[in-house]
C-alpha cells in the first residue's frame, strides 16, 4: 500500500498546522482535516482569519487548500476514503470522576475511534497524534477490534507531535525528530514504514525514530515533563535570587553554558502555561500513582507545585508592592496569551494573576495583540466564577497605550515583542504616580525604566531604586 489519502480527525492547534505542512511537503497525498465544529472548519476555509494564529500558517494554507488540502465536516467520507487516519483531538484533564484534575480525559479519542470503527472499510493505519496516557493505543485497538467489520483491518501507530505554539510551522518544517511507535509484528512494522515514508518527503530519514508504541507514548510525556522541569528549576532559583543579590539571568547563562545542560528553557518567568505541560505532567503523576509508584508521582508533582508557587509569588508581589492593597486601583495587564506569537490562553499565567488581582478588588485594563476579547472574558468568568466582577472590573483594550493610561501599575504577563519597543516615556507620563511596572517576562530594560521614574519589579532580581538617577519622580516615595 502507498498512502494516497490521509484523514485527520481534529482541526485544532495540532491537527491544523501539522496537516498544512504535510500537504505542503507531500503534493502527491490528498489530506482532509475534519472536525465536529462547523465554525472551526468554516474558519479554516476562510481567507480572513484562521481559527488559530500561527506565524506563516495562512500562507501555507492558501497555497495548499483546494489542491491537496481540504477542511471539512464530512467526517464519514473522509474516514472511508483515507488510507491513514490521524486522531488529533483534544485530551483535556478530567474535571470529574476517577482521576479528576489529573488523568487525561479520553472521551474525544474514544469518540474518534468509534467513528472510525463504524465507518472504515479495508486496511487502515490509525495514528494517535493527540498526547495520550501510556497504553492508550491499546484502548483504541480494543474499540476498533470490538467493532471490526469483516472486511476491515487496522494498524495503530503512536506519532506524538512536538510542535510548540507560536513556532509551529518552523518546528514542523525542521523537526528535531519524528517519533513513530508501532507493534513489532510484520504488519506493524510495515505501517511504521508507510508513515515514515510520508515524513521522509521533507524530514531526513535519520531523524525519523521508530520504537515500540508504549515507548513512543511515554516519550511524549517525558519530553514535556523534562522541559517543564527546567522552567520550574530556574523559577525556584529566581526566588533565591530575589532574596539575595543574585540575578537569575546571570545564573541561567552560567548554567546553560555547560554543554551538558544547554541554554534553552532556562528563561525564568511568571510561570509556564499552555495546553500541554501541566496536563501532561498531571497525567504522568496519575499514571505513576496507578502503577503504585508514589515516589515517582511525588517527584513530578513538584514541577507543577513550583509553577503554582511562582504564579502566586508574582501576584502577591504586585499586591505587596502597591502598599498591600489594590482595591479600586487600576492595573494594566499587557499580554494574556500563554506565550508570544499565539492567541492561545490555555493555562496562561495571566489568568491566574488577573484572577488574584480581581479577588483583591483591582480594576483591570487588559491588552493582548492576538487574544480575542471574548476569550479573555470567558477565561476570567470561568476562573472567578463571578461574571459580575468581570463585567464591573475588567476593560479590554485594543492597544497598550489606552490600556495603561491612568493606571497605577502595569504588568507584563506575555513576552510579546511589541511590549519591548513601546514608548515608555509616554506611558509613564500618562500613568498615576508612583507608577509601577511588574515585568513577569524579563523583557524590558529595567535601568532605562527606573531612570524614567518607574518603580520596577521583575522575576529573579532584587531591584534597587537609584534615587539620584531617577528623574521626573522627585516627590514619590522610594
Ligand atoms: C510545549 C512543548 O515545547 C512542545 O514540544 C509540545 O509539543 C507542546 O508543549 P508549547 O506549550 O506550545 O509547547 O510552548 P513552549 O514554548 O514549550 O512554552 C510553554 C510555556 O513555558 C509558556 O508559557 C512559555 O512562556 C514558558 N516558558 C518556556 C518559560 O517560562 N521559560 C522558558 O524558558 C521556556
Ligand atoms: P489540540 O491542541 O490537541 O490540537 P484543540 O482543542 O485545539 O486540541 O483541537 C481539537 C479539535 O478536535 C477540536 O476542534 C474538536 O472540535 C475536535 N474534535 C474532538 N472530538 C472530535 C471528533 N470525534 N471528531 C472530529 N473532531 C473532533
Amino acid at each position: 500500500m502507498v498512502i494516497q489519502k490521509i484523514c485527520c480527525i481534529g482541526a485544532g492547534y495540532v491537527g491544523g498546522p501539522t496537516c498544512s505542512v504535510m500537504a505542503l511537503k507531500c503534493p502527491d497525498i490528498e489530506i482532509t482535516v475534519v472536525d465536529l465544529s462547523k465554525d472551526r472548519i468554516a474558519q479554516w476555509n476562510s481567507n480572513e482569519k484562521l481559527p488559530i494564529f500561527e506565524p506563516g500558517l495562512m500562507e501555507i494554507v492558501q497555497q495548499c487548500r483546494g489542491r491537496n488540502l481540504f477542511f471539512s465536516t464530512d467526517i464519514v467520507s473522509a474516514i472511508r476514503k483515507a488510507d491513514l487516519i490521524f486522531i488529533s483531538v483534544n485530551t483535556p484533564t478530567k474535571t470529574f470522576g476517577m482521576g479528576k484534575g489529573r488523568a487525561a480525559d479520553l472521551k474525544y479519542v474514544e469518540g474518534a475511534a468509534r467513528m472510525i470503527a463504524e465507518n472504515a472499510e479495508g486496511n487502515k493505519i490509525v495514528v494517535e497524534k493527540s498526547t495520550v496516557p501510556v497504553r492508550a493505543a491499546e484502548s483504541i485497538m480494543n474499540i476498533l477490534k470490538a467493532n471490526n467489520k469483516p472486511n476491515s483491518s487496522y494498524q495503530i501507530l503512536s506519532n506524538p507531535e512536538f510542535l510548540a505554539e507560536g513556532t509551529a510551522v518552523q518546528d514542523l518544517l525542521h523537526a528535531d525528530r519524528v517519533l513513530i511507535g508501532g507493534e513489532e509484528t510484520a504488519e506493524g512494522q510495515e505501517a511504521v514504514r508507510q508513515l515514515s515514508w510520508v515524513y521522509e518527503h521533507w524530514i531526513p530519514s535519520s531523524k525519523v525514530v521508530t520504537m515500540n508504541t508504549w515507548s513512543s507514548e511515554l516519550s511524549k510525556l517525558a519530553a514535556n515533563a523534562f522541559l517543564a522541569q527546567r522552567i520550574s528549576s530556574i523559577n525556584s532559583l529566581s526566588a533565591v535570587c530575589e532574596a539575595t543579590g543574585a540575578d537569575v539571568s546571570e545564573v541561567a547563562r552560567a548554567v546553560g553554558l555547560d554543554t551538558r545542560i544547554g541554554p534553552k528553557f532556562l528563561q525564568a518567568s511568571v510561570g509556564f502555561g499552555g495546553s500541554c505541560f501541566q496536563k501532561d505532567i498531571l497525567n504522568l503523576v496519575y499514571i505513576c500513582e496507578c502503577l503504585n509508584l508514589p515516589h515517582v508521582a511525588a517527584y513530578w508533582q513538584q514541577v507543577i507545585d513550583m509553577n503554582e508557587y511562582q504564579k502566586s509569588r508574582f501576584a502577591e508581589k504586585v499586591v505587596s508592592s502597591l502598599f498591600n492593597t489594590v482595591t479600586d486601583k487600576r492595573i494594566a495587564v499587557l499580554g494574556f496569551a500563554f506565550k508570544k506569537n499565539t492567541g492561545d490562553t490555555r493555562e496562561s499565567p495571566a489568568i491566574y494573576v488577573s484572577t488574584h488581582l480581581l479577588a483583591e478588588g483591582a480594576h483591570l485594563h487588559i491588552y493582548d495583540p492576538k487574544v480575542e476579547p471574548h476569550q479573555i472574558v470567558d477565561d476570567l468568568n470561568s476562573s472567578t466564577m463571578d461574571p459580575d466582577i468581570v463585567n464591573r472590573n475588567v476593560v479590554i483594550h485594543s492597544d497598550a497605550y489606552s490600556a495603561t493610561k491612568n493606571t497605577h501599575a502595569l504588568i507584563v504577563c506575555t513576552e510579546w515583542d511589541e511590549f519591548v519597543t513601546l514608548d515608555y516615556e509616554k506611558i509613564y507620563a500618562d500613568m498615576m504616580k508612583p507608577a509601577y511596572i511588574f515585568d513577569g517576562r524579563k523583557i524590558l530594560d529595567h535601568d532605562f525604566l527606573q531612570n524614567l521614574g518607574f518603580h520596577v519589579q521583575t522575576i529573579g532580581k532584587k531591584m534597587h531604586r537609584d534615587v539620584a538617577r531617577a528623574w521626573g519622580c522627585q516627590n514619590h516615595q522610594m
